[in-house]
């Protein structure tokens, strides 16, 4: 079994988003995936609550509980575990860092939201995981044309030498109109941008937790030194 911790310090970075549509899109694509919700504010519960099969995909949990959690879902057959953290303090997300493969640190192309996931890349590293971020809610580009806040983040985080996933998902409502149907992106539009950046995304991160392409850490800082290539900045508008 594979575990991935979804985190940021920052409320409304989109963790909940990114953890409940990595989750049912790994089930589309046939992986046997569960999501654990480690947040008290239960928002993953509350947007999966209204499913047929939420008994069997979603577990409220907390910090304390995830290490016995990760060993029931991987006796029970279960493929990839994704846990939805809050926007805690270090102690309350360490214990998803410390049970996971990976660790998504989600952050918007805005200055407070890159420094706070400076802060979680530096917990991830310390605790001797892998990770890296994943921007969300970033402006689609126009006409080819990549919007300078994104252009900007992306060079902030190669200045930092911060891996990135080179897939960012952009600020689209069916993001929101999906939640409220209790739906993932794929399954309101699954020919739209949103689906698609969606399966990139999963695709990468699946490829990685299973071995496939280089070291997280290295993968983007080496593509954004060969000046981007391999980096979806411009996937769709
Ligand atoms: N890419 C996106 N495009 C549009 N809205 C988004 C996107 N990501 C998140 N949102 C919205 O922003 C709000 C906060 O997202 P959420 O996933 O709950 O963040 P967090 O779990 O980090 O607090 C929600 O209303 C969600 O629907
Ligand atoms: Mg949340």
């Amino acid at each position: 079994m594979k575990t991935l911790a979804v985190m940021s310090r920052k409320g409304g970075a989109g963790k909940t988003t990114v953890a409940v549509n990595l989750t049912l899109a790994a089930r589309a694509m046939g992986v046997k995936a569960v999501l654990a919700d480690a947040d008290p504010m239960r928002s993953a519960c509350e947007v999966l609550k209204g499913r047929e099969e939420a008994a069997s995909v979603l577990f409220e949990t907390s910090a304390s509980k995830l290490f016995p959690l990760t060993q029931a879902c991987a006796r029970a057959g279960v493929e990839l575990l994704i846990i939805d953290t809050p926007a805690a303090p270090e102690a309350d997300v360490a214990e998803a860092v410390k049970v996971a493969d990976l660790c998504l640190a989600v952050a918007r192309p805005t200055y407070l939201d890159l420094a706070a996931a400076v802060l979680s890349v530096a917990v991830i590293q310390r605790l001797g995981r892998e990770g890296l971020i994943v921007l969300n809610q970033c402006a689609p580009a126009r006409n080819g044309v990549e919007p300078p806040g994104v252009l900007k983040a992306f060079e902030a985080l190669r200045f930092a030498s911060l891996a990135v996933a080179p897939v960012a998902l952009r600020s689209r409502v069916v993001y929101q109109t999906a939640f409220a149907q209790a739906r993932s992106v794929l399954e309101i539009d699954a020919g739209g941008a949103a689906a698609r950046e969606v399966r990139d995304l999963f695709g990468h991160v699946w490829r990685l937790l299973n071995g496939e392409g280089r070291a997280p850490l290295r993968t983007a800082n080496d593509d954004l030194r060969r000046g981007g290539a391999g980096l979806k900045l411009m996937p769709t508008a």
